[in-house]
């Protein structure tokens, strides 16, 4: 009897769990704003060279769709997909992959952060 009271617990554990994964990643983002972020794209460019769903003109056809990204296992071929990791891609992607083609673009810290909590809330 404890034993199956014991396997109950594991059981919804694990559905409120696979509950949260459910759930926009962008909550995930501590002081990102998915608005300022979507804006910070407009004003880098990055939709020169992404698709990016629901940014006006993102269009670019030269790096990666964006679209879906907070959905994916890894970034840019080599890191795993944390708000930490995308951020520190976004801000100096030669210093992750020396040889990418994605330029510096001098993005700030707290633009970075926004634009992450907003390509977070694209789930596919
Ligand atoms: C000149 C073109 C160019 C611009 C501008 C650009 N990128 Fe990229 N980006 C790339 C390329 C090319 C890659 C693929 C690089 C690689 O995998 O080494 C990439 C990769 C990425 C990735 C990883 C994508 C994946 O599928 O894993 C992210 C996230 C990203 N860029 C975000 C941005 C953001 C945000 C901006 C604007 C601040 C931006 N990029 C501006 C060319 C660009």
């Amino acid at each position: 009897m404890r034993l199956e009271w014991g396997l109950a617990v594991v059981a919804a554990a694990v559905a409120l769990s696979g509950c949260n994964i459910s759930t926009p990643v962008a909550a995930a983002v501590p002081g990102g704003d998915p608005e300022k972020g979507k804006a910070a794209i407009d004003h880098y460019g990055c939709g020169g060279c992404h698709t990016i769903a629901g940014v006006r003109g993102a269009l670019g056809k030269v790096g990666p769709p964006l679209t879906g990204i907070g959905s994916r296992m890894y970034v840019a071929g080599m890191l795993t997909n944390t708000p930490d990791h995308v951020e520190s891609w976004i801000r100096d992607p030669k210093a992750v992959n020396p040889g990418t083609a994605m330029p510096v673009l001098g993005v700030t810290d707290a633009d970075a952060r926004n634009i992450v909590s907003y390509l977070y809330t694209l789930q596919q």
